[in-house]
């Protein structure tokens, strides 16, 4: 019960990464600088993993699959060590917060109310544990036929940076409680909290070989990971073209996999909404991790005849908004690394290029690091809705306002992307609360609210290219298991 584990990330900023419930370094001995987004200094370093760390980490995985305590364990066991994972969580909760935000540069209270999901989460599925069960199918004369819900078996987890302890918690929790053994695969940019809750894990009771770590850049060692025959089942949340890439390598093998790609979600304001109850919403849906969410509300379509009213409000709030260091706590951080800081000024130099309006621009901090990766949040006006700000995820604090002629237009518009995974509806008129519910493309639909960061209770995942499969709440434990059919010739 970790007592293998002799240094934490606590102790020293250089950790180990966790196979077989030992903490070791890459096989390679190289590591990875992990830098600090607030003002870009170097401040940790992790193991810079391949293939043949994850031969040893899918090795053990798998030994403890088949040859372990873990699948055959009674469920509300199992259950129990996923509590106590929570419990731990909470216990540390102020140390992994603030490891979080010095990693991912998002805000402290982020970082803060991150672990209070990360802890539900694991509350949640030790609770869920033992409350899945299979049935039983009239059938033939003589026969008796029933089902029963069996782990995939070796599940790998490749998790992105944007909340690293949260998805790693939805993957680990829901794959866990039904008995799956784990091989994680951090963003590189984001690894330290996930080799923290694998050293809390053992400390909870799971058994080594059960929660196993593998840091390393996507195309080594995730690479590794997504292609390894061993694996029996791939969960992923991060760019389209990393899922293509991740499912061709799984396809190989023919093994299932979960895809949460992210979207360009639509929050739809017609004009007998509470607008006033809308505004601190709309705006938080996209400054929120500086909107390097997957479920940003990144498009607001307005109906016409309240588009001035709530873009003048917007513009408003927006120019108050100010980015700065994780340990100042305003309205947004830094942005995870230079490559999304460009991509942000990319699209956002494209918009104006294209003459779309800038209706207001929020201020990064005077005082801010000069190294850190910051990015203003920048509102557009009576966006082009073929525009590519309009069509793809910009994955920063960027939003578009569109404006509408009626519910149909409202509709049409918020289909018109190639995503669908969340979705926002205020209006005051129940029909139509209803009647937008069922037309808009989206895995969740928001009436007169927004918000899937929490939530972990309700399921979630998207139509379209926004992915397939579903996580969180009790479905999640669907696709980390399989149906298996028995059936009794008695006669
Ligand atoms: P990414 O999708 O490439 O990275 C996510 C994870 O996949 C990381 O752990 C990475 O190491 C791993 N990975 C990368 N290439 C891989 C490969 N060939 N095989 C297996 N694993 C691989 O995302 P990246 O490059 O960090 O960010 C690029 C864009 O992706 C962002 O600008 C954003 O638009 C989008 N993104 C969306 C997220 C979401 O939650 N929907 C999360 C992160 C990024
Ligand atoms: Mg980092």
């Amino acid at each position: 019960m970790g007592s293998h584990v002799s240094k934490t990330v606590a102790d020293e900023l250089a950790p180990m990464q966790i196979i077989d419930g030992k903490s070791v370094d890459a096989v390679s001995g190289e590591r990875i600088n992990v830098v600090c987004p607030s003002d870009g200094q170097v401040f940790a370093s992790i193991p810079a993993s391949g293939k043949a760390d994850i031969d040893q980490a899918v090795g053990a995985a798998r030994h403890a699959f088949d040859e372990g305590p873990w699948a055959r364990m009674p469920a509300v066991e199992r259950g129990r060590c996923l509590t106590r994972l929570g419990q731990l969580v909470e216990k540390h909760a102020d140390e992994l917060a603030a490891l979080e935000s010095r990693d991912t540069g998002k805000p402290v209270r982020q970082g803060k109310a991150d672990v209070t999901a990360t802890m539900r989460y694991y509350e949640f599925y030790g609770g869920a544990a033992d409350k899945i069960h299979g049935d039983t199918i009239p059938f033939l004369d003589g026969y008796t036929a029933l089902t029963m819900r069996e782990p995939h078996g070796v599940v790998a987890g490749i998790i992105p940076w944007n909340y690293p302890l949260q998805i790693l918690a939805r993957v680990a929790g829901a794959a866990l409680a039904m008995g799956n053994t784990l091989v994680i695969k951090p963003a590189e940019d984001a690894s330290l909290t996930a080799i923290r809750i694998a050293e809390l894990a053992l400390e909870a009771g799971i058994p080594g070989g059960v929660f196993n770590v593998v840091t390393g850049y996507g195309r080594e060692a995730g690479a590794a990971l997504s292609a390894h025959p061993l694996v029996d089942y791939v969960t992923f949340t991060g760019s389209p073209p990393t899922g293509t890439a991740i499912q061709q390598a799984a396809a190989a093998n023919n093994r299932g996999v979960t895809m949460e790609l992210g979207g360009k979600s639509p929050q739809i304001v017609f004009a007998d909404a509470d607008i006033e109850a809308a505004l601190p919403v709309l705006v938080n849906a996209i400054i929120q991790n500086g909107g390097q969410t997957c479920s940003a509300g990144s498009r607001i379509l307005i109906e016409k005849p309240v588009y001035e009213q709530v873009a003048s409000a917007l513009s408003e709030r927006f120019s108050g908004l100010v980015a700065g260091p994780h340990e100042a706590d305003l309205d947004l951080g830094a942005l995870i690394n230079p490559a999304q800081k460009q991509r942000v000024e990319d699209f956002v130099a494209a918009a104006e290029e294209a003459g779309i309006s800038v209706l207001a621009r929020g201020r990064v901090h005077e005082d801010a690091p000069k190294g850190g990766y910051y990015h203003p949040p920048v509102l557009f006006g009576a966006v082009d809705p073929a525009s590519a700000l309009a069509q793809e995820e910009v994955f920063g604090p960027v939003l578009a306002l569109f404006p509408f002629a009626d519910e149909p237009d409202a509709v049409r518009l918020a289909n018109d992307t190639d995503f669908g995974l969340v979705a926002g509806i205020w209006t005051r008129d129940g029909a139509r609360q209803h009647r937008m519910a069922k037309r808009v493309r989206a895995g969740q639909v928001f009436v007169n609210g927004y918000g899937a960061g929490g939530g972990i209770e309700l399921p979630f995942g998207g139509f379209k290219k926004s992915g397939h499969g579903r996580e969180k709440g009790f479905e999640a434990l669907y696709d980390m298991s399989a149906t298996k059919t028995v059936v009794f010739n008695h006669g």
